[in-house]
């Protein structure tokens, strides 16, 4: 039997120091670009409605500092960009670029996505999620911190409308193994038509943390699923 781990977190709330200009866009811009509360769950219409001329919705679990969003949402601006980030450095840094650079099509959210998918989104919102580089937790006694666990897949299948799309990456290999692994034992919401990793998508960003890892030459794996 799988052991109940959905109460324990994947973040420690690190405190980091923030940059002035981060600080100062997370105090002034956040009220503004901030969307969804926990009293009811929203429905993809009162979500869309926050972005005037997008009719696509596609959500980015720990978007870290933000560059994939910031890259994403210029190229597609069609589509609403949902960012879900603990740590307030990055959002700062995200909201002070969305604010220079005019991008209307994102908001953020500052808040455990477990959370968000959990209390805040009804069913069959999203038309997509991205989950680039979650935290690995590479030690095995930290595992069972990871995000993506028995349960996660549920917790967004129920989220994203039939035929909308999961996108997975990581630079730990096992912890690619067992994302696989989770996902194979959810086969009631997803598919998997690789049936396996696939190659990068063309529109897909590099990110910060993608870059480190590329770095140190670790390899990178890329889960593409197609909610059923
Ligand atoms: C390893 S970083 C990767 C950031 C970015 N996606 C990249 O590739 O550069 C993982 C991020 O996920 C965030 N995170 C972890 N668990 C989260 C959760 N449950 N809800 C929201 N954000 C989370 C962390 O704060 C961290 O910024």
């Amino acid at each position: 039997m799988q052991k109940d781990v959905s109460h324990i977190r994947s973040f420690v709330i690190r405190q980091t120091r923030m940059s002035e200009y981060q600080r100062r866009s997370f105090e002034t811009l956040y009220q503004g670009y901030s969307l969804l509360c926990d009293d009811e769950k929203s429905t993809r219409k009162q979500i869309l409605s926050a972005f005037p001329g997008c009719d696509r919705l596609v959500a980015e679990i720990g978007f870290g500092m933000g560059e994939a969003t910031l890259e994403l949402a210029e190229k597609f601006p069609e589509t609403a960009f949902l960012g879900i980030e603990v740590h307030k450095p990055g959002i700062g840094k995200l909201l002070g670029e969305l604010a220079s650079r005019s991008i209307t099509n994102v908001r953020v959210i500052r808040e455990d996505a477990m959370v968000v998918f959990e209390r805040m989104l009804a069913p069959a919102v999203l038309d997509g999620v991205h989950v680039f580089f979650p935290d690995p937790w590479p030690k095995k006694r930290h595992h069972k911190r990871r995000l993506v666990r028995h349960g996660f897949t549920a917790m967004v299948g129920r989220a994203l409308r039939p035929g909308a799309y999961a996108y997975l990456t990581t630079d730990v290999r096992d912890y690619a193994e067992h994302m696989l692994e989770v996902i194979g034992t959810d086969d009631e919401f997803f598919e998997n038509p690789s049936g396996g990793f696939c190659e990068p998508l063309s529109w897909r960003p590099r990110t910060a943390f993608e870059r480190k890892g590329l770095a140190r030459s670790h390899e990178i794996f890329e889960i593409f699923l197609k909610r059923r």
